[in-house]
């Protein structure tokens, strides 16, 4: 159990005024949580601050050597008030599997989950209260030593800060284009595709804004071995419905563990769709689109919760999918999540985490 310490703003910044031009993760608010890690003692010094910008000293370990792992959350309010988070327990495991993988110290999930709770609470006024808004939670570990050589930092700082936030994709919940990349690749085996460290989504900017240069929302990565299977979208994992049954890449060390991926498949299968984790050659999901048998793609995330995919390119070929439309089990997963998160519908699966009443 923490001790956290609260100190509040002198000053509290105007909340938006228009809840339907939020963006994503572009507003702040006025406070943050910080602990530090420090070899020998342990984390410690947790507490809720005005939000500010970090001193550092240039030669700090993340600088050079990008030692940091984040997560990515959010709170709902729910219709009867209630200010809720989505399955905590689950970042909070995947973070210590991100911290395990880049030797930073773990967090206790209760910690995590309590840390997370407070902010929320401080911050309750900022989450929104339009439809398809709410507030993300960005909590992230890096290292702190100062000096360049390369080793495990024997200090860190956690923080974490919220954004009032809408649709990740412009789109909104509209079907976006998805490029499938045939150069640079973002995971291999061995490597740190099943985590959420910085330095994934570094290596795949590139990619990303080539393909945004085309009208594209995003990439689609293949294994980085062979180019051959599908595997993930990076700001979200990816789902393929062909005849009737549901195909995903599973979580062999590659593809990052979603929360809403991992969600989405049991609600698939108590539905009584049988949902297959395993390899798929993208030959064969643009064969299916050519002979009819692709009938829906959507990808699943955090910030981009259910995503309808219309397009998906690859090579010089192209699939059209669900003429352009949101297909019908798209809509009742994007439906079903986001009315648990939002309390319009029960949830009987204990996945919502109450945190306080608005
Ligand atoms: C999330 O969905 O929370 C993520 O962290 C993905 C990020 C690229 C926005």
């Amino acid at each position: 159990m923490l001790d956290i310490k609260i100190t509040k703003a002198a000053t509290l910044k105007a909340k938006p005024a228009d809840e339907t031009k939020l963006g994503f993760g572009k507003i702040f608010t006025d406070h943050m949580f910080l602990m530090e890690y420090t070899r020998g003692q342990g984390w410690h010094d947790a507490r809720i601050v005005p939000y500010a910008p970090f001193i550092l000293d240039p030669a700090c370990v993340v600088f050079h050597y990008a030692q940091e792992i984040f997560e990515g959350m959010k709170a709902y309010r729910a219709v009867d008030g209630t200010i809720q988070l989505f399955r905590p327990d689950c970042n909070a495991k995947r973070m210590q599997d991100s911290c395990d993988r880049l030797c930073i110290p773990t967090i206790p999930v209760e910690d995590y989950i309590q840390a997370v709770k407070a902010l929320v609470e401080v911050e309750k006024d900022w989450v929104p209260h339009t439809e398809g808004a709410s507030l993300y939670i960005r909590p992230f570990i890096f290292a702190t030593d100062v000096g360049l050589g390369v080793h495990a930092s024997p200090t860190y700082t956690f923080c974490i800060i919220v954004a009032p936030s809408g649709a990740y994709y412009a789109e909104g919940i509209n079907p976006v284009r998805i490029y499938v990349e045939d150069e640079y690749v973002r995971a291999a085996p061995g490597l740190t595709g099943f985590t959420k460290c910085g330095g994934n989504y570094a290596a795949s900017i590139k990619a990303g804004e080539l393909a945004e240069e085309k009208g594209f929302a995003q990439v689609l990565w293949l294994d980085g071995v062979e180019k051959k299977y599908v595997e993930e979208v990076g700001s979200m994992n990816i789902m393929f419905k062909i005849s009737g049954k549901i195909y995903t890449a599973p979580c062999t060390g590659t593809v990052l563990p979603g929360v809403t991926r991992r969600s989405c498949i049991e609600l698939l299968r108590d539905w009584g769709y049988e949902v297959v984790e395993e390899h798929v050659a993208i030959a064969d999901i643009m064969k299916a689109g050519h002979d009819g048998t692709l009938e829906e793609v959507f990808g699943t995330g955090t910030a981009a919760v259910v995503s309808p995919v219309k397009e998906l390119d690859w090579k010089d070929d192209k699939v059209f999918i669900c003429d352009g439309k949101i297909g019908p089990l798209t809509q009742k997963l994007y439906n079903t999540m986001t009315g648990m998160q939002w309390g319009k519908i029960p949830d009987d699966k204990g996945w919502i985490v109450p945190v306080c009443k608005g």
